[in-house]
C-alpha cells in the first residue's frame, strides 16, 4: 500500500526538538553525558501540595468520567481569582475563561477557529514553533513581524504594510518572549489595542512565562490594557509557573466571542482536561505564590551563574529580564546558529537551541534554557571553555 500524508502536512517543518533530540541521542549513544540546555521544561518536581490535590481527586470516582471541554466551573473560577489577584483583571468565569489541554494546543487551535483561507495572521519572528501549524492548516497566510534587538524585541507595528493590515485577521504576541526573553510593556500593549481596533484584528497574547521575571521586573497581562478584552484573549498555563508541564492544563481568557469560537473548535476535537488535574491546578491557582517566587529566585541565580561564566569567556551576553531562557548572539563570527550549536554539542556535550529554529530573524542567535541546576551550568561553562569557545 502507498501511504501518503495530506499535502498540507508537507507545509509543516520537522518539529525543532525532534531534530535536537536526534543530535542529542547520537552524542548519548557515544557515551557523552549531554548537558541539555535545549527545551524550557521545568526541571524541579511539581510542589507536593499540588500532587496531593491530584491524589485526593483521583480517589473520588466522580472524577473518572469525560470532563467538559470548557473546564470545571471551579477551575474557571480559580483562573478568574488568579487573574484578579495577580493582575487586577476581572473575568467572568462563565464566558471569559476556557480550559485547554495545554496552551500549545490552544495556540494551535486558535487560527483554525478564527481564520479563513487567505486571511493574514501577524506572527512574531522568531517565535514559539507551535504558532505556525494551526495557521498553515487553516490555509491562512503568515506575515512575520521581525523581533529585532534594537527594538527591544518588540514588533514594529508601523512597519506592517497597509494592505497587510487590512487583510489581517489575527495578531499573535508572546511576552515574556520565547525565545527572545523580552518583556512586553503596557505602553506597547496600548499601541496594539489601538492598532487592533483600527484594523479590526483579533489579538492573542501567549503568556506562559508571565511570572518568571527577574531584577524587580513585571510582565503585565495584556488584559490589563484598557480595551484589550474588546479585541483579544490571553493564554496562560500552569506548566511553567507551577512546574506542571507534563500535566497538560492551561486556559484562554478574555474576549467571550473569540473564546466561543475556540470553544466550538475544541468541543469538536477533544473532551477536556482530566478532572483530577483540574483540581490540582485549582490548588496551584488558589494557593500561595511563594513556590513560584522561590522558583523565580532559582532561575535568577542560574541566569547569573551562566551569564557571568560565559562573559568570562568573552561571550558578551546581556542579562535577560525574564523567562527561562538566555537569548544571545552567536559569539563566533562567520558561522550560522545551527553550525555553532552543532559544534558546541560535539566538542563539549552542551546542547543549545539554534536561533534559526525559531524563524529567520532568529538566525545569528542561540537560546539557552535555564532548566538545569547551577552546578550543571557551571560545568557547562567549564566544558565550553575547555572546548575552546573563548572570545577574549
Ligand atoms: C511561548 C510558549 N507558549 C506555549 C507553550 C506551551 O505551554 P503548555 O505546556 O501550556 O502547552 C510554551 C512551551 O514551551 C511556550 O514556550
Amino acid at each position: 500500500m502507498n501511504i501518503q500524508g495530506a499535502d498540507r502536512l508537507s507545509k509543516l517543518p520537522v518539529y525543532l526538538f525532534d531534530d535536537l533530540d536526534a543530535q542529542k541521542a547520537a552524542e548519548v549513544a557515544k557515551g557523552v553525558d549531554v548537558i541539555d540546555l535545549g527545551v524550557g521544561d521545568p526541571d524541579r518536581p511539581t510542589p507536593g501540595y499540588i500532587v496531593e490535590a491530584l491524589k485526593q481527586a483521583v480517589d473520588n470516582d466522580k472524577n473518572h468520567h469525560y470532563p467538559s471541554y470548557k473546564g470545571l466551573p471551579e477551575y474557571r473560577r480559580a483562573v478568574a481569582h488568579w487573574y484578579k489577584t495577580n493582575f487586577n483583571v476581572d473575568l467572568d468565569p462563565e464566558k471569559e475563561v476556557l480550559a485547554c489541554i495545554g496552551s500549545k494546543r490552544g495556540v494551535a487551535d486558535l487560527p483554525m477557529a478564527l481564520c479563513n483561507p487567505g486571511d493574514v495572521v501577524l506572527v512574531p519572528n522568531p517565535c514559539y514553533t507551535a504558532y505556525l501549524p494551526g495557521i498553515l492548516m487553516a490555509g491562512a497566510e503568515v506575515h512575520f513581524m521581525p523581533l529585532l534587538e534594537e527594538n527591544d524585541f518588540l514588533p514594529d507595528l508601523d512597519a506592517i504594510p497597509e494592505p497587510v493590515r487590512h487583510r489581517a485577521k489575527l495578531m499573535l504576541l508572546n511576552f515574556p518572549g520565547n525565545p527572545t526573553a523580552a518583556l512586553g510593556p503596557l505602553s506597547f500593549f496600548q499601541k496594539v489595542v489601538e492598532f487592533a481596533e483600527q484594523y479590526n484584528i483579533i489579538v492573542s497574547h501567549d503568556a506562559p512565562y508571565s511570572e518568571a521575571v527577574f531584577d524587580g521586573n513585571r510582565q503585565p497581562s495584556f488584559l490589563e490594557t484598557p480595551g484589550a478584552k474588546e479585541v483579544g484573549i490571553e493564554f496562560h498555563s500552569v506548566s511553567k509557573v507551577f512546574n506542571m508541564s507534563g500535566w497538560r492544563c492551561a486556559h484562554a481568557v478574555g474576549n467571550a466571542e473569540v473564546l466561543a469560537c475556540l470553544g466550538k473548535m475544541r468541543s469538536n476535537v477533544d473532551m477536556g482536561v482530566f478532572q483530577p488535574i483540574q483540581y490540582a491546578a485549582i490548588a496551584a491557582l488558589t494557593g500561595s505564590m511563594d513556590f513560584t517566587r522561590e522558583m523565580c529566585r532559582v532561575y535568577n541565580r542560574r541566569r547569573d551563574v551562566l551569564i557571568e561564566g560565559l562573559n568570562r569567556l568573552g561571550w558578551n551576553v546581556r542579562k535577560n529580564p525574564a523567562s527561562f531562557f538566555v537569548w544571545t548572539r552567536v559569539p563566533q563570527k562567520g558561522i550560522s546558529s545551527g553550525e555553532f550549536a552543532a559544534a558546541v554539542l560535539k566538542k563539549s556535550g552542551v546542547l543549545f537551541t539554534p536561533g534559526r529554529g525559531f524563524g529567520e530573524y532568529g538566525e545569528g542567535y542561540i537560546r539557552i534554557a535555564l532548566t538545569v541546576e547551577e552546578d550543571r551550568l557551571r560545568e557547562a561553562v567549564d566544558r565550553i571553555e575547555k572546548a575552546g569557545f573563548v572570545y577574549i
